[in-house]
C-alpha cells in the first residue's frame, strides 16, 4: 500500500493520550534467545511445518533503478497472473485489452489490480502437494489513470462498478507441469470476490444495531470486501482477507462523527467518488456502512459457493494480515497489524482449539474468543490487554454497552487501555518452530514531530523513515498466554542509517518464513521516495533472505520501477516461490497519467501500447533446488 494512503491529515488521528516511554532507557539487554538455536517449543500444528534449516546460498542480485525483475542467476522467473489476465470462470473468459478498454462485467471475471498478500493452498484439500493447487490473492486498491481509457477525467456508473470490480480477492487453480507453472482455465475452482460480492457477518457484531443499514436492516448481510491488504490463512484451510484502507473510499462532507475521525473518515477520501453512483460510500448519509468494513473476512477457497465471512470478534481497524500461530494444545492465535501511525498491534485468539479432520467444527472457531491489543513495556517484557466488554474501562459508563460496539470501536477500546503505539506494522509472521512472532512496523515520518507521540521502547527512532522489525515470543510459547518478552530484530536503513547485517534496506512491509526457517523480508518504500535522496543508494524495492539465527540479509529480488514488492510465499515443498510485484510504475499521488501510463514503467509486457500490470510471479531454481539455497 502506498504511504499516500497513510498521510495527511490522517496521519495523527489517534489523540488517545498514551503513556509514553521516552524518559526510559532506550537500549537494554535482549530477553530473547535468537533463531533457531533455542529449544523449538511452540511446534506447530497445522499451519506449517519446518521441514529443513535455512541454507541461504543464492548469489546476490545488486540494487537496481531499471523496469526490471531480477532474480539470482541460478534462478528463473515467470510472470502468472497479471491484472486483466482471466481468472478462469467457466462461464466467460474475456481477454485483456491493453488500452484500458475492458467493462466492468469483463473485469468481474479477470485478475484485479495490485496484487497483494497471497497463499497456496494445495490440491487436493489435505495433501502437501507442491505441483498443484489454489493460489487466493488480494488485489488491494487501484490505479484509477490505469484502469479506464481516460483515468479519472469523467466518472459514471460503469466506471464506479469497473473499479469495485477490480478490487477484492482473487482464487484460481494453477499447476507445474514440465517445470512451468500454468493457471488452470476453466477451472471450477476459479472465483473473483469483490466491492459487490456478497458477504455475511458474524461475530459479536452480526445484528448489532451499528450495523444496520437500509438495505440490510437486520445486520447480516454486506454487499463486498475491499482494501484487502496482507492476509492469513486457518488451520483448516480456509483464506482470511484482510480490510486495510476501506475507510478512504467513504466520505462525508458533513460534521464527523468522533468515531468517524477516529477511523479516519475525510470529507473527500481517495478522490474516487464511489459515493455518486453507490452512495452506500456517503456516511453522513450511511453512517452504520462505514462500520460493514474494517473486518476479517474467511473466505474457503476450495468451494466457490460459499459466501466470504466477515469475523467481527477480530476487531475493526485498518487490518494489514492475521496471522496464525498453533501452539502443541491446538490453542491458537491471530496478529494482526493496524497499519496507520501510531495505531496497535492485536492478537485474537479463539475460545476453542481446532480440530484436525473435524472442518464443520472449525467452522465458525473464529466468532468466539478474546481479543487482545499490546503493550509493550520497557524491560523488555510486554502484556496483552483483553478488549473485553465489562473489564477495565470497557463499559457502558465509558460508552462501550456490549461486545458489538467494543469490536466496532476496537481503537477507541485500545486506546482506553493504553496500548503502545506503533510505527506502522505491517506484514507479522510467526516462526514455525521457534514460535517466535515477527512483525514489520514499516515506517512512521510523524513520529515525534508537531507534537506526535516521542519514541517509546518498541519504536526508539523519531522520526522513523526507514522502519523497523520487532519480534516476540509467548510466555511458555504458548499462542493464548497473556504475557511476552520482545525484542527489536533489525532497524532499517541505508548503510550507516540502521543495524542492518549483509544488504540494506528500508521500510520492510511483507513478511513470510517458509518451510525451512527462513525470513523473507519485502520492501515498500513510496515512489515519491524511491531513488531520491537518502533512499537512492536502495533503488527500487526489493526482497530480502535472512536466517534469523544469524540476522544477515541477502537480496534475492529487485522489482521493476515504481513497484511494491509483496505477497512471498514458498509451496510446502519450498521449491517455488510466489510473488506480487504491486503497483509497477506507481507514480507520486498513486494514480498515473493516462496519456502517458508508461512514464515510469511499462512492465511486465513491454507492450508499445500497453500500460504497467500487477502480477504474480512464479520463481524456480533452475534445477528444481530448494527456494533460497
Ligand atoms: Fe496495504 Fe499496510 O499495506
Ligand atoms: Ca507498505
Ligand atoms: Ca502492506
Amino acid at each position: 500500500m502506498s504511504r499516500n494512503l497513510h498521510r495527511g491529515a490522517e496521519d495523527a488521528a489517534n489523540p488517545a493520550a498514551n503513556p509514553t516511554f521516552s524518559e526510559v532507557l532506550l537500549s537494554r539487554r535482549s530477553l530473547l534467545t535468537t533463531g533457531l538455536g533455542g529449544v523449538a517449543f511452540a511446534a506447530l500444528g497445522g499451519c506449517g511445518m519446518l521441514t529443513g534449516r535455512p541454507d541461504i546460498g543464492f548469489t546476490a542480485v545488486p540494487v537496481s533503478s531499471d523496469d526490471l525483475l531480477r532474480v539470482p542467476a541460478e534462478y528463473d522467473a515467470q510472470v502468472l497472473y497479471r491484472w486483466g489476465d482471466s481468472v478462469g470462470v467457466p462461464e466467460a473468459m474475456p481477454p485483456f485489452k491493453s488500452d484500458a478498454s475492458n467493462t466492468a462485467a469483463e473485469q468481474a471475471v479477470q485478475a484485479g489490480m495490485h496484487h497483494d498478500g497471497m497463499h497456496f493452498f494445495p490440491l487436493p484439500r489435505g495433501s502437501r502437494d507442491s505441483t498443484h493447487g489454489l493460489l487466493a490473492m488480494n488485489h488491494e486498491y487501484l490505479d484509477e489513470g490505469l484502469l479506464f481509457p481516460d483515468g479519472q477525467k469523467t466518472w459514471s456508473v460503469e466506471k464506479v462498478l469497473k473499479a469495485q470490480h477490480a478490487v477484492g480477492v482473487s482464487v484460481i487453480e494453477i499447476r507445474l507441469e514440465s517445470g512451468q507453472w500454468t493457471v488452470v482455465r476453466p477451472s471450477r475452482y476459479a472465483r473473483r470476490i469483490t466491492a459487490r460480492s456478497e458477504c455475511a457477518l458474524a461475530g459479536p457484531a452480526a445484528t448489532h444495531p451499528l450495523m444496520r443499514t437500509a438495505a440490510d436492516p437486520v445486520g447480516r448481510i454486506v454487499r463486498g470486501t475491499h482494501s484487502c491488504c496482507a492476509h492469513g490463512w486457518t488451520p483448516w484451510g480456509t483464506y482470511l482477507t484482510c480490510e486495510e484502507n476501506w475507510h478512504v473510499y467513504f466520505v462525508n462532507t458533513g460534521a464527523l462523527t468522533d468515531d468517524q475521525r477516529r477511523y479516519r473518515l475525510s470529507a473527500k477520501g481517495r478522490g474516487v467518488r464511489w459515493e455518486e453512483h453507490d452512495e452506500r460510500f456517503d456516511a453522513g448519509r450511511h453512517p452504520n456502512e462505514f462500520h460493514r468494513f474494517g473486518w476479517v473476512v474467511e473466505i474457503d477457497p476450495y468451494d466457490p459457493l460459499t459466501v466470504p465471512i466477515k469475523r467481527t470478534a477480530l476487531g475493526r481497524f485498518a487490518h494489514e494480515g492475521a496471522a496464525c500461530l498453533v501452539g502443541r494444545d491446538r490453542r491458537f492465535a491471530f496478529y494482526m497489524g493496524d497499519d496507520a501511525a501510531f495505531e496497535y498491534i492485536y492478537k485474537f485468539v479463539p475460545a476453542k482449539p481446532w480440530q484436525p479432520g473435524n472442518r464443520d467444527g472449525n467452522r465458525n472457531l473464529l466468532d468466539a474468543g478474546t481479543l487482545y491489543v499490546a503493550r509493550f513495556s520497557a524491560d523488555g517484557t510486554g502484556t496483552w490487554l483483553p478488549l473485553v466488554h465489562g473489564t477495565g474501562p470497557l463499559t457502558a459508563a465509558n460508552g462501550f454497552h456490549d461486545q458489538g460496539e467494543v469490536v466496532v470501536r476496537t481503537r477507541q477500546a485500545a486506546d482506553a487501555l493504553s496500548a503502545t503505539k506503533m510505527d506502522r506494522t505491517e506484514w507479522i509472521v510467526p516462526h514455525p518452530a521457534t514460535g517466535e512472532v515477527y512483525c514489520s512496523c514499516t515506517n512512521n515520518a510523524e513520529r515525534g514531530r508537531e507534537g506526535n507521540e516521542g519514541p517509546n521502547p518498541a519504536n526508539r527512532r523519531a522520526p522513523n523513515p526507514y522502519g523497523h522489525i520487532i519480534r516476540w515470543r509467548e510466555d511458555k510459547g504458548s499462542p493464548a498466554a497473556t504475557r511476552f518478552t520482545w525484542d527489536v530484530f533489525v532497524e532499517a536503513g541505508p548503510d550507516g542509517g540502521g543495524t542492518v547485517k549483509g544488504d540494506p534496506f528500508a521500510c520492510p512491509d511483507g513478511l513470510w518464513i517458509d518451510g525451512r526457517g527462513t525470513l523473507w523480508v519485502e520492501t515498500d518504500i513510496s515512489p515519491t521516495s524511491l531513488l531520491r535522496g537518502r533512499f537512492a543508494p536502495l533503488g527500487n524495492n526489493q526482497l530480502l533472505a535472512v536466517d534469523p539465527s544469524t540476522g544477515v540479509f541477502r537480496r534475492f529480488l529487485t522489482g521493476p520501477r515504481g513497484c511494491e514488492i509483496t505477497g512471498f510465499h514458498t509451496t510446502p515443498d519450498t521449491r517455488t516461490a510466489f510473488v506480487n510485484i504491486q503497483h509497477p510504475g506507481e507514480a507520486p499521488g498513486d494514480r498515473s497519467d493516462p496519456g502517458r501510463p508508461r512514464a515510469l514503467s511499462n512492465w511486465p509486457d513491454f507492450a508499445a501500447d500497453g500500460r504497467p500490470r500487477s502480477a504474480t510471479v512464479v520463481i524456480r531454481r533452475r534445477d528444481g533446488g530448494v527456494i533460497g539455497t
